[in-house]
Order: C-alpha cells, then sequence, then structure tokens
C-alpha cells in the first residue's frame, strides 16, 4: 500500500530501532534517564529556549502551557482551523478551562490586524484575552516569519502569551530555509512533534522558560504523563533530530510531483499544496474517489470535506511515481459510486 493518510504512520526505520535498543534509560520522573536529559537539551539548542520538557503527545504539549497561562475567564486567541479547536476533543476549555476564540485566517494563518482587534482586555463582565496561540506549519502551510513577528509584537504591546503549536516546526523551516530557533523567537513557549514527519513512534517536546518549564512537569504529571525509562523512546528522537530533518525536502517533493499531477485531472481542484499537505475537492463525492484510489493501493484519508494527501517517511520515490501515474490513469467514471 501507499500510505499518504498522514505522517503519523511512519514507522521507526532500522537505524531508530538500534538506537532505541541501546539506549541507556533511568526514571525519568526522578529526572534520572540520561537519554530523555541529552535529548530535552538537543531541543534546546535547537529551539533556543531556556528548558524543555519531553510530553507524551502533541496534545499534551498544547495542552499544558494552556492551563499555565489560559484557565477560567482566560481566553486563547486561534485560527478557526487550529489543531486545539477542531481535533483535540475541546480539552482547551474542558481541561484547560480556557475559551477558544477562534478568528478567521488566512486557511490557518492569523492576520495581525484580526488578532489585535479581537483582543479583550480587563473587563468586570467579559473573559480576558491571555494567550495567543499559533500553529506552524498550518495544513501543511508555512507562516511568514514577519507575521509571526507582528503578531509577537502584539502581544508584547498587550502582554499576552504566545504559544507555537510546532508539531511540523522542521516541515516548515525545511521548506523556508527560515532556522527553528527564528520560529521559536516569535513565541513564549513552542512544541514540536517527533511522532509525525520525523518518524518516532511517540512524543513531543515543550520548551520554554526555567519557570514555565518547571510548572509543565508538575502538570504532565498531573495529566498522567510522569513515565519512567523513557530513554527508549527518547533515543528514536534524538535519532530523528540527527537523522531526519534534512530527509524532510524529499516529502516535499514527493508531495510536489503528486500535486502536480493532481492539478492536470479535471476532477481535482486543489485548495492547499505545501510542504507534505495537498487538500482539495472534487465534484464527485470524495468517499468514491478515495475508494477507487484504495483499489488501487493508495490510500489517504478525508479531512473537513477535502480529499487530504500527506507525505512522509512512509512514501518512497517508487511509491510516489507509481501514484502520479495512477492519478493520470484513473477513470473518472469510478467516482461515480
Ligand atoms: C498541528 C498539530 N498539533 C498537534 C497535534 C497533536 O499531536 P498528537 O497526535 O501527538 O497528540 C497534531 C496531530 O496531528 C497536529 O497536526
Amino acid at each position: 500500500m501507499k500510505d499518504f493518510r498522514s505522517d503519523t504512520f511512519t514507522q521507526p526505520t532500522e537505524g531508530m530501532r538500534k538506537a532505541m535498543y541501546l539506549a541507556e534509560t533511568g526514571d525519568d520522573v526522578y529526572r534520572e534517564d540520561a537519554t530523555a536529559e541529552k535529548l530535552q537539551r538537543i531541543a534546546e539548542e535547537l529551539t533556543g529556549k531556556e528548558e524543555s520538557l519531553i510530553v507524551s503527545s502533541g496534545c499534551m504539549g498544547n495542552l499544558i502551557p494552556l492551563m499555565i497561562k489560559g484557565g477560567r475567564g482566560m481566553e486563547v486567541l486561534c485560527a478557526e482551523e487550529a489543531h486545539i479547536v477542531r481535533h483535540e476533543i475541546g480539552a482547551v476549555s474542558s481541561l484547560a478551562g480556557t475559551l477558544p476564540v477562534a478568528i478567521p485566517s488566512d486557511n490557518g494563518i492569523l492576520r495581525p490586524e484580526d488578532v489585535e482587534s479581537n483582543i479583550h482586555g480587563y473587563a468586570y463582565d467579559m473573559s480576558e484575552t491571555a494567550i495567543i496561540e499559533t500553529e506552524n506549519t498550518t495544513s501543511g502551510l508555512v507562516y511568514p516569519l514577519s507575521t509571526l513577528r507582528s503578531i509577537k509584537d502584539i502581544a508584547e504591546k498587550h502582554n499576552l502569551w504566545v504559544h507555537l503549536d510546532g508539531a511540523r516546526i522542521f516541515n516548515a523551516s525545511v521548506e523556508s530555509g527560515v532556522p527553528v530557533k527564528d520560529y521559536a523567537a516569535t513565541s513564549d513557549d513552542m512544541t514540536f512533534c517527533l511522532s509525525k514527519g520525523l518518524g518516532c513512534p511517540a512524543f513531543s517536546v515543550l520548551s520554554s522558560t526555567k519557570e514555565f518549564i518547571k510548572e509543565a512537569r508538575r502538570l504532565r504529571k498531573l495529566l498522567g504523563g510522569g513515565m519512567r525509562q523513557i530513554g527508549i523512546f527518547a533515543a528514536a528522537g534524538i535519532y530523528a533530530l540527527e537523522n531526519n530533518i534534512a530527509r524532510l525536502k524529499e516529502d516535499h517533493e514527493h508531495r510536489a510531483a503528486i500535486s502536480e499531477a493532481l492539478a492536470s485531472t479535471g476532477w481535482a481542484d486543489i485548495k492547499i499544496s505545501s510542504t507534505n499537505m495537498i487538500f482539495f475537492t472534487s465534484r464527485y463525492p470524495m468517499q468514491n474517489i478515495i475508494k477507487a484510489f484504495r483499489q488501487r493501493g493508495v490510500l489517504f484519508l478525508e479531512d473537513a470535506g477535502m480529499g487530504r494527501i500527506v507525505t512522509s517517511l512512509n512514501v518512497t520515490d517508487q511509491d510516489t511515481e507509481d501514484t502520479v501515474r495512477i492519478i493520470k490513469e484513473i477513470d473518472e467514471k469510478e467516482f461515480l459510486s
């Protein structure tokens, strides 16, 4: 099968598995796991933040900052498309007790003027803006650095915290050439995922100030994320940061080839094509299209009413070539049922 469902379906490679096998471990709740500590130090180097903490998932990496800086009577400003709004089971409100103010954006990229006009200061009868959330990449799109800088300036002017959901920050960096550190500098805390394009079986990393991470460590425990011999997974993370960042370029090239083939058909209308993601609509029911491709061994999903194709470590040059051929050959009559 050629698997374009998500970059979360990647499998640890042989090199990664070897690194995991050989990992030095200890009880991480007592901070005795040398491999976990090493991964956190590498994350600090990459992000330029004071301290880092391994968290179990991207969702946890988003939730903890909302719990620390949000809370009852507080708001987080984010895009309507934000992962915290659409795909995290409402944890922003149910667990962090924070009101998400989801504002219209350019496919997930906030416009600074809209951010500023939606900020609520103190009022006796209104919730108050505490956090601005950016997501980079968002649906595969890379935030312009200048936009992120403008948002950070607005946040500073209004004394607000900026959380960056950088689940795919390395895709953004490889595509734009902007160092991760520069993106990180437009936030007060940021999280990135190891378990997506970087190919690890688990984990994200949350980075910020020492004071913030001290509190984050307590909340991680509260949420059931205090884990023990996590060096086995942290070793996969170190391996990925050392070996799997530059290769994301290949995923982006595969996406571009597939996008070009789709655009040449009469039945697919590309809405977004960037980094490792394609979103497209069609006059045919998307589930019929998905079924026809599945019968030819090509897997992808529907998301927000669109076809979503994601390239990753799972997809080889040969898979890409074969998929391009299948896209060109497929008879659209097959999409009728
Ligand atoms: C932008 C973004 N943020 C956060 C997450 C959550 O990551 P996890 O599935 O590891 O909880 C995802 C997952 O796909 C994501 O795409």
